[in-house]
């Protein structure tokens, strides 16, 4: 007995395998501080759980249609209008399980075998792993620290050739926290659209952002709309990760693709969790400024804190909860710190190498995580690089 062939091509995402390991040396009773997740820690905003509850005595249990309930498309669309700046019509909304489903019908139903994909490295690591899946080749963007984690729009330039069909984006961005600026999204627009190819901006962090940084979505920019896939969703926004629901918004020419990718994967969206999202978008938004809030005050602690331990660099990035710090200076890599720092300290991050090669200095921190524990974790990871970078010298 054997499995397909394509199996063989297929990548991961560590934040899943190492939450097991982490969970299984819990289990023998160490103390493990869970920095590894890419999720809220908070709860649901309660009026949200409230109007999914109310939907599932109302009846709600049934097949939705295939691309979302219409108020949820009609809401994801008006909101998406307001806050991104170009029109979009509830017929462009596509819910997915999960922001994830977005990508995965943008690969499946843009790419050939054989084409090129630009994904960035490091970054979050399906859109490689999935690139290879269906026989395309990734090619990796250099995203790097000295430029605050943004990509380089010439080194960008130097990697399009004939075969490139599809450019992903990712602002702010999962592992380094990195925010694209209007201008570098204004150059890559003209390169797109120079270049004529399909953009995937995944934007499941745009309104997690910080000292007054923009969220341009880089299908407001002129000629990008017909050329963009939107991936957005609810599990970061509004802490749903378990609700499992995200959305496209896609130009008008590839709504029949997504549907037909749905029809024939999912059918849709769990129907009274799409009401729920609804109460989401409409409903008041005081909790999601405060879980921002809260999470500005994480960033300050971890990046002061961090910065404070020798042999550890660390920018202080304007979206998203994640610090991606180099750690050269400890003489580790940053898989070897990684191991260390479960094993002997408690503390479970994930090696920036699990985001593409540029990550192998680095560790990704989820600062997803109360201000007690972050505190306890820099107490740790002290304890363990302090004496290191001491033997160096
Ligand atoms: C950049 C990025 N895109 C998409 C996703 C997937 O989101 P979802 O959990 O909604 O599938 C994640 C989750 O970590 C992410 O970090």
């Amino acid at each position: 007995m054997r499995v397909a062939a394509r199996m063989s091509t297929i990548g991961t995402e560590s934040a899943f395998e190492v939450s097991a390991r982490a969970r299984a040396l819990e289990a023998e009773g160490r103390s493990i501080i869970h920095l590894q997740i890419g999720e809220p820690d908070f709860d649901t905003p309660a009026n949200v759980r409230a109007a999914a509850k109310a939907a599932l005595d109302a009846g709600a249990t049934h097949y939705p249609p295939f691309a979302g309930i219409p108020p949820l498309r009609e809401a994801i669309a008006a909101d998406a209008s307001a806050r991104k700046g170009f029109a979009v019509e509830p017929g462009q909304v596509f819910v997915t399980v999960g922001g994830k489903g977005v990508m995965l019908y943008a690969i499946l139903g843009l790419v050939d075998p054989g084409d090129d994909v630009l994904v960035p490295d490091p970054g979050y690591p399906i859109y490689e792993s999935l690139t290879r899946f269906v026989g395309a080749n990734p090619i990796p963007i250099p995203i790097r620290m000295a430029n605050d984690f943004r990509l380089d729009v010439d080194e960008l330039a130097s990697l399009v050739t004939p075969r490139t069909r599809v450019l992903i984006l990712n602002s702010p961005a999962n592992p380094t926290g990195g925010v694209l600026t209007r201008s570098d999204l204004e150059r890559i627009a003209e390169l797109a659209n120079r270049h004529d190819l399909w953009v995937l901006a995944d934007e499941i962090y745009g309104r997690i952002l910080y000292d007054g940084a923009e969220h341009v979505s880089i299908a407001s920019l002129p000629g990008m709309a017909e050329r963009t896939i939107v991936l957005d969703g609810f599990s970061k926004t509004f802490a749903m990760t378990g609700w499992r629901m995200g959305y496209a918004i896609v130009p008008p020419v590839l709504a029949k693709t997504y549907g037909q990718l749905i029809i024939n994967t999912i059918s849709g969206v769990a129907t009274f969790a799409q009401v729920g999202a609804v109460e989401a978008l409409v409903g008041q938004q005081d909790d999601v400024d405060a879980m921002v809030v809260e999470f500005k005050t994480r960033r300050d602690l971890i990046v002061d804190g961090l910065n404070a331990i020798p042999g550890i660099e660390c920018r202080r990035p304007v979206g998203a909860f994640y610090v991606f710090p180099s750690v050269a200076g400890t003489g580790l890599s940053g898989a070897e710190l990684t191991e260390r720092l479960l094993v002997e300290s408690g503390v479970c991050v994930l090696a920036g190498s699990a985001f593409g090669h540029h990550g192998d200095d680095h560790i990704r921190i989820s600062y997803a995580n109360s201000q007690a524990n972050l505190t306890e974790a820099l107490t740790r990871i002290r304890a363990l690089v302090e004496p290191l970078v001491a033997t160096r010298v």
